[in-house]
């Protein structure tokens, strides 16, 4: 199974910032074997992206979407048109969406049914608030959140991400032990949903992943990829990131 590595760029980048980025980035990765690459910009920057990412192996996923399929729903954008402009998956769930824009588990599992029906991959994120954790209701949260967000859906093209929201954009990772814990129950939940089926889907791991930090966390045995914001935004360290250091 091929680690998932993807590049989460949230608000950030221009046409030209993207373009520049993937002109550097994408002739770097050509050595790299077993890791599936993907580059989140905003909606104003898929197409350049596409564009940009044309006959190389980096794929490329949206930010969030709409569930509809078309109709009179101002500002927002439809399963299709990610297609049409190039995506293979997008990012669902993401606890920006949940906090800014209040998006709750059955939102979410709209979405993610919509996008799985329009030929899109998922990338599904759950994480618990420090507050939460702090109250041990970690696996509360991530219970409900992976139970409620996987009704009525296929264990197929689709990956989880776990993201503590206390270590996104922190600078305060998770402890290999705390990850590897919190991936484990994921996949302890997965396997009571789905059964063996659950064993092919990737968890990663979001949250202050860096070139420094990402050895030890590829590293356990129920982390198979990463979700990463800033250390994405340049080149040189999404490199490093992508190219991490797999053991044996
Ligand atoms: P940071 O890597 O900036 O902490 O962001 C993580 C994240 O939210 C990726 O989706």
């Amino acid at each position: 199974m091929n680690y998932f590595i993807a590049a989460n760029w949230k608000m950030n980048k221009t046409i030209q910032e993207t373009r520049d980025f993937l002109k550097s980035f994408i002739p770097m990765t050509g050595g790299i074997t077993g890791v599936d690459i993907i580059v989140a910009p905003a909606f104003t920057a898929l197409l350049a992206a596409s564009d940009e990412m044309k006959g190389s192996a980096v794929q490329l996923s949206a930010q969030d979407m709409f569930w509809e399929e078309k109709g009179a729903y101002t500002g927002e954008v439809a399963p299709g048109m990610l297609l049409d402009v190039g995506c293979s998956h997008v990012i669902i769930g993401h606890s920006e969406r949940r906090q800014y824009f209040h998006e709750d588990d059955a939102v979410v599992n709209r979405k993610i049914r919509a996008a799985h029906k329009a030929g899109l991959g998922v990338i599904f994120c759950v994480g618990e608030s420090l507050d939460e954790r702090e109250s041990s209701r970690t696996f509360e949260i991530i219970k409900r959140e992976v139970e409620q967000g996987m009704v009525d859906v296929d264990p197929y093209n689709l990956v989880v991400a776990y993201e503590p929201i206390w270590a996104i954009g922190t600078g305060k990772t998770a402890t290999v032990e705390q990850a590897q814990e919190v991936h484990s129950f994921i996949r302890k939940t997965l396997r009571d949903i789905y059964g063996n089926k659950a064993d092919a889907i990737r968890i990663l791991y979001g949250g202050s992943v860096t070139p420094e930090n990402v050895d030890s966390l590829m590293a356990c045995n129920d982390v198979n990829g990463a979700l990463v914001g800033g250390a994405s935004l340049k080149s040189e360290s999404f490199y490093k990131i992508v190219s991490f250091k797999k053991e044996n």
